[in-house]
């Protein structure tokens, strides 16, 4: 298994580019599902989660071309419309093939994601969603099994705000018989950035980005081209990077709108921030001023950025309080930023951070993609050396990490 080896303390300067969002690429090539025409997509980043969906969309019958960072799915023909466990086990994701499937072909047979490292993460919105919209749902042997001659439309109020639930209803109502109205929808931009390849692929869309999105359902989609939005979580981890080095870093590609919230708390901990049309710059002190932080639905401070903060609080002055409220078990960072010397209280889904003067480098253990980033941007700053084991994790997420760091001057390298 690789390991990532980081020699802390060397400050971060210099530009890198960003990456096309992960957590935007995965639902929109599902996407592709609802069409029987070619739909091709540019800026796909090259990730383990984005070759395990193609894999699977393959497995289905999809014809898939990639060229670099375009990649083409023809679902002309859907000849085995299953997600089978193997597959949804190792990226949750895979849940998002449910609602196309089900809209397309009338039927579906996709694993039930099971819990993960950071909560119980069930999918039951998803299900009564396509149940209020007439689909037959059995949950049998672990599978869901979604049966129905045409999805119709209806009038859905989530339970809470669900990003996947909205996105896979989102997709299923396209085709559907009348008008869907999603109440409680997730607004976050990555929901607006998959309306926006359906709405190219005809579908009539209107409202997403608020917390209603109605949807007229319409017979067929066509082809189209789309171009998947830049990774604001990527962005937001490297500007913690640069942040927790002193350093002075250019962002290019990146879309500095969508983080509002994470910008917000890198100016409170005292850092300098210099929005550009296509690229963001930060210049960061010498020393970070702690900051409390509580995660919540967009456009408040994202879960996916929780970890990162953490490790800056680690080593900033004073003290900071950090709320999790989305996912029940999302502190296990917390345990591996104390094997660096971070000082760090859990209670609950609270975490008390008490800055401390330096960290020293340890061997860690990455336990879910973001926990890992935190590892990294603390190993940046950690006297000595620091050796963060199972890195698959940081695979699924982040293109090129080793490179984009080591393009910024950070002493990063990859071993098995
Ligand atoms: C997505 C993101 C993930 C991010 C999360 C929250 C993708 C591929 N993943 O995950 O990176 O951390 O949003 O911003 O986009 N819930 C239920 N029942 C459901 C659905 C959700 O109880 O049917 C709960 C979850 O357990 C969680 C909360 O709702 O506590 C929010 O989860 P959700 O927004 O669905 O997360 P994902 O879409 O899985």
């Amino acid at each position: 298994m690789d390991k990532l080896l980081i020699a802390g303390g060397a400050r971060l300067e210099g530009e890198v580019a960003i990456s096309g969002a992960k957590n935007a690429a995965l639902p929109i090539l599902c996407a592709a599902l609802l069409s029987a025409e070619p739909v091709t997509f540019t800026n796909v980043p090259r990730l383990r989660d984005i070759a395990t969906l193609l894999t699977l969309l393959q497995q289905m019958g999809v014809k898939v071309e990639r060229d670099g960072d375009t990649v083409t799915l023809d679902a002309a023909a859907i000849t085995e419309p299953v997600a089978p466990y193997e597959m949804v086990k190792t990226m949750r994701a895979s849940i998002l093939t449910l609602g196309p499937l089900a809209a397309r072909c009338g039927e579906a047979r996709v694993s039930l994601p099971g819990g993960c490292a950071i909560g119980a993460r069930p999918v039951d919105q998803h299900i009564k969603g396509l149940e209020a919209m007439g689909a037959a749902v059995e949950v049998e042997h672990g599978y869901v099994h979604v049966k129905v001659p045409r999805l119709k439309g209806a009038s859905i109020v989530t339970d809470m705000v669900t990003v996947t639930g909205t996105e896979n209803l989102m997709m299923a109502a396209c085709l559907a018989e009348g008008e869907t109205v999603i109440d409680n929808a997730a607004r976050e931009p990555e929901v607006v950035d998959l309306a926006n390849c359906l709405i190219a692929m005809g579908a009539k869309i209107s409202g997403a980005g608020y917390d209603v999105i109605r949807i007229q359902g319409v017979p067929r989609l066509h082809g189209a081209t789309h171009r998947i939005m830049p990774d604001r979580i990527e962005t937001g981890t490297y500007l913690c990077a640069a942040a927790i080095t002193g350093g002075h870093v250019r962002l290019t590609g990146a879309r500095t709108s969508s983080l509002d919230s994470v910008l917000v708390k890198l100016i409170e901990a005292g850092c300098t921030l210099k929005s550009e049309p296509d690229a963001i710059q930060i210049s960061a002190p010498a020393h970070l001023a702690a900051v409390d932080l509580r995660t919540a639905p967009y456009p408040a401070f994202p879960t996916d950025m929780q970890a990162q903060f953490m490790a800056l609080d680690c080593v900033a002055q004073g003290s900071a309080m950090i709320r999790e409220t989305i996912f029940e078990n999302r502190f296990m960072h917390a345990i591996e930023l104390q094997r660096l010397g971070a000082n760090i209280r859990i209670d609950g889904n609270t975490a008390v951070v008490q800055g401390v003067e330096k960290l020293q480098g340890a061997t860690v253990m990455a336990t879910d993609l973001r926990a890992s980033a935190s590892l990294v941007v603390a190993a940046l700053v950690a006297e000595g050396e620091t050796i963060i084991e199972r890195i698959y994790h940081l695979d699924r997420g982040y293109e090129r990490l080793e490179e984009k760091l080591s393009a910024l001057g950070a002493k990063v390298r990859r071993t098995s």
